[in-house]
């Protein structure tokens, strides 16, 4: 497990790129925080690290609440980005990709997979990644994050 302190976007973005060198296709990431924790912050980061083509057409990270899944893929290795906030049930994650998402070798990473109850290492054929965000306390700062790198799997 890594712990890390940030107290800035840029800082929590540096740390998700070099965390980015971990990881391999097949791979899952799971972004658990509250609310503007920093989630697709975080997942920027390792969009930067494999899509460093730009010119290629690599957008920028929306925050998608209506957007299930951002897929990038003019990157070393395809990412796949998905928000599970509006999501309850698992055939939703049948039905919006997540599991061919996941054996299909590229990298997968999810905000709010713990809204739904699966066992999620059932379907990780790659390592499987918790990464969990949290402000610090009220008046320590509002840029200050806590995040929590741990491999499941
Ligand atoms: N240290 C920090 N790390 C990350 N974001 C920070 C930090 N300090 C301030 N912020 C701000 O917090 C917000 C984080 O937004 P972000 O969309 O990444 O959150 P999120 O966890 O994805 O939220 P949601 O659950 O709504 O998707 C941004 O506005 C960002 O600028
Ligand atoms: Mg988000």
């Amino acid at each position: 497990m890594q712990e890390f302190q940030s107290n800035s976007p840029q800082k929590t973005k540096m740390i998700a790129k070099e965390f980015a060198g971990n990881l391999k296709p097949f791979d899952f990431v799971s972004l658990i925080g509250p609310l503007g924790a920093g989630k697709t912050k975080f997942t920027s980061g390792i969009v930067d690290f494999f899509c460093t083509d730009k010119k290629r057409g690599v957008g920028h990270i929306l925050s998608p609440t209506y957007t299930i899944m951002n897929s990038y893929y003019s990157c070393n290795v395809t990412v796949n980005h998905f928000d599970f906030y509006r999501l309850k049930r698992r055939d939703e994650l049948e039905d919006c990709g997540f599991f061919d998402s996941l054996a299909s070798g590229v990298i997968t990473i999810a905000e709010w997979a713990d809204n739904i109850s699966i066992d999620y290492k059932k379907y990780i054929e790659g390592n499987y990644y918790e990464v969990h965000i949290v402000a610090e306390k009220e008046g320590e700062g509002k840029n200050k994050r806590h995040i929590k790198i741990e491999k499941i799997l």
